[in-house]
């Protein structure tokens, strides 16, 4: 009579394997990155990102045209400061007239019902490649998140549906929502990246957006002082029940894959939508491999996506969005 239960029964064939499933990956559950430069007609792959590209804001408004016919329906918004631009304020960060508040319009302009997300941290900005104010070798908390509230505010004037701050100052959260509140901006939301590591996997994304830390005198040379040691778990769970405690909308895991412990731990902790960041190394990886045909490129692709998902991700920023998309459909 052994055995009375045979696990393999349910995985005999594809209709009995898909009736059982429990986790699937839809258009509906990404978030797509994207890199934006000036000029016209720019198309600049990305060095360590092969097939990922910045583009231009006339190519913007094509690409996003086809995200939407894809049913991707929410972007991220990065942008690549010219290097003339750049300060220890933050000042262009503020400009009405900036990229990122032009790209805000632009994408709404050419799909009004896309979600449009930005990215609020001064690293593109800054002269040091710091997500904030530099002050005798330190990066200074609360004068950043003011300037944090002011280019949150910045970007709902534009158009922004939710306002993404990147940059783990204490704080933030509060003093962005309060801002909006006091502005009248009760609508637009915040995607708190709320457990985001100091990883050694934003490497790629750097290159894109030339936004390392610089070698200077006095200055830090990495972002240990503000981004999460790797090492902790229970932190991650006190920063995001603080972030949501101030206000944040969604809350997020930075990296993905070597996370998704946290991922759960969150998941089975807070009753807010969960993002996770697939970042620019895992993309980095994955190519890499599957260019020397190590691994195969596809299956990876929607294996990792797919995991992410199972740990608890309700929605995943990820440069393989619209190749994962393709592959499902
Ligand atoms: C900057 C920011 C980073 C990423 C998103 N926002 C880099 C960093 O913190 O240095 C990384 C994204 C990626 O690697 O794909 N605030």
């Amino acid at each position: 009579m052994y055995p009375l239960r045979r696990n393999r029964r349910l995985r005999t064939n594809e209709s009995i394997r898909a009736m059982v499933r429990e986790t699937i990956i839809s258009p509906n559950d990404f978030i797509v990155p994207l890199f934006i430069v000036e000029g016209k007609n720019v198309k600049d792959e990305i060095a360590s990102m092969p097939g990922y590209f910045r583009y231009s804001l006339d190519l913007i408004e094509k690409e996003v045209k086809e995200l939407w016919s894809m049913g991707l329906k929410s972007v991220l918004l990065f942008v690549k400061v010219p290097e003339n631009l750049k300060d220890n304020a933050g000042k262009e960060a503020l400009n009405p007239e900036g990229l990122m508040q032009r790209a805000i319009k632009t994408v709404k302009n050419a799909i009004p019902e896309m979600v449009v997300m930005t990215d609020v941290a001064l690293d593109p900005y800054s002269a040091y490649g710091h997500d904030g104010i530099i002050a005798n070798g330190k990066v200074l908390n609360d004068d950043t998140t003011a300037v944090l509230a002011e280019m949150s505010l910045s970007h709902a004037k534009a158009g922004a549906d939710f306002v993404a701050p990147s940059d783990m100052m204490d704080g933030r959260i509060f003093e962005i929502r309060s801002l909006l509140e006091d502005e009248g901006f009760h609508d637009t939301g915040i995607m708190s990246y709320s457990a985001k590591y100091a990883s050694a996997f934003y490497g790629p994304f750097r290159d894109a957006l030339d936004s390392a830390p610089v070698e200077a005198k006095n200055t830090p040379r990495d972002k240990k002082t503000y981004q999460m040691d790797p090492s902790n778990r229970e932190e991650a769970v006190r920063e995001t029940l603080m972030d949501i405690d101030e206000g944040a909308d969604i809350v997020m895991v930075k990296p993905g894959l070597c996370y998704l412990d946290i991922v759960r731990d969150l998941r089975n902790t807070v009753n807010v939508p969960l993002a996770v960041y697939q970042v620019s190394g895992e993309y980095a990886m994955i190519k890499a491999a599957s260019e020397k045909g190590w691994l195969d490129h596809d299956a990876v692709v929607l294996e990792q996506l797919t995991a992410i998902k199972r740990a608890g991700a309700n929605m995943i920023a990820s440069y393989f969005a619209k190749e994962a998309v393709k592959l499902i459909s």
